[in-house]
């Protein structure tokens, strides 16, 4: 890494393709969610050694209540187990663990229990920030930001004309409520499907998009290193024009 390199604040990663994985292996699809936690563990350490500010990963969509209750439960169960064994070590590193969605409506106690406990106990680290989406969906997150800020029109605190792309922003998930969290600079999709499934709608305007075919499970940290140094040779010109932002 030289000097001058423009790495990305935040990374966001779409981690698909555990399913695929676990049919390729000829094991339950259970034993591919597990092995994407694996991935998901060597990731958050790679962001970290290279300085990521902000890593999310979208873990269960608002959609994915539609697989069968035992993939769903599983996937929960693999979330606690998660929780319990990497929670020292995160914490030990410095890693402050937010959660984006509505996690309390659905989710099953335990899970509900072990995010609490992560969120507590790493509250107060100044390291990297790991959000993992859980029980998320864009359409969602817009649809409560515009009824809040309706609300307060309503009770005269905001004017119509008040509202601005800040005020819509501030009451996403990625808003106050979890400190601000910059839009992501880029977001990663593996599996090979084009398409962003309901994540990070509006915050996602003027991210750079990366696609891998490497299933989740596969995905390493040699190839997240690479994407981001593709990344970071990228002209970024937010409507404006070339070299001139
Ligand atoms: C991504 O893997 C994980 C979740 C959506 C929870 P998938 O389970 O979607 O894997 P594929 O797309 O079926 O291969
Ligand atoms: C997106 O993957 C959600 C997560 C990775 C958690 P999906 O597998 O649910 O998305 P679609 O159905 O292929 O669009
Ligand atoms: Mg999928």
């Amino acid at each position: 890494m030289t000097e001058n390199v423009k790495m990305p604040t935040h990374v966001a990663i779409i981690m698909d393709g555990n399913g695929r994985w676990a049919k390729r292996e000829k094991v339950n699809r259970l034993a591919g969610h597990n092995q994407g936690m694996f991935a998901m563990k060597e990731i958050i350490k790679k962001a970290d050694v290279m300085g990521i500010k902000y890593l999310t990963v979208y873990a269960f969509s608002t959609e994915n209540w539609k697989r069968s209750q035992e993939e769903v439960g599983g996937i929960f169960n693999i979330l606690v187990k998660f929780v319990a064994s990497e929670l020292k070590e995160l914490s030990d590193n410095n890693v402050k663990v937010h959660i984006l969605g509505d996690y309390t409506q659905r989710v099953p106690e335990a899970a509900i229990n072990s995010i609490d406990k992560a969120k507590k106990v790493t509250e107060n680290n100044t390291g990297l920030m790991f959000n993992i989406a859980l029980n998320y969906g864009s359409r969602t997150e817009i649809v409560r930001a515009v009824k809040d800020l309706a609300e307060d029109v309503k009770n005269g605190i905001l004017t119509p004309e008040d509202i601005d792309d800040e005020k819509i922003s501030e009451r996403l998930y990625t808003g106050q409520e979890n400190g601000n969290i910059p839009d992501p600079d880029l977001i990663i999709r593996t599996s090979g499907e084009l398409r962003l499934s309901n994540f990070l709608l509006w915050q996602s305007a003027y991210s750079e998009l990366a696609f891998t075919d490497s299933l989740w499970p596969e995905f390493t940290p040699e190839e997240f290193e690479k994407i981001v140094m593709e990344f970071t040779n990228r002209n970024r010109r937010f409507g404006g024009r070339e070299g001139k932002i």
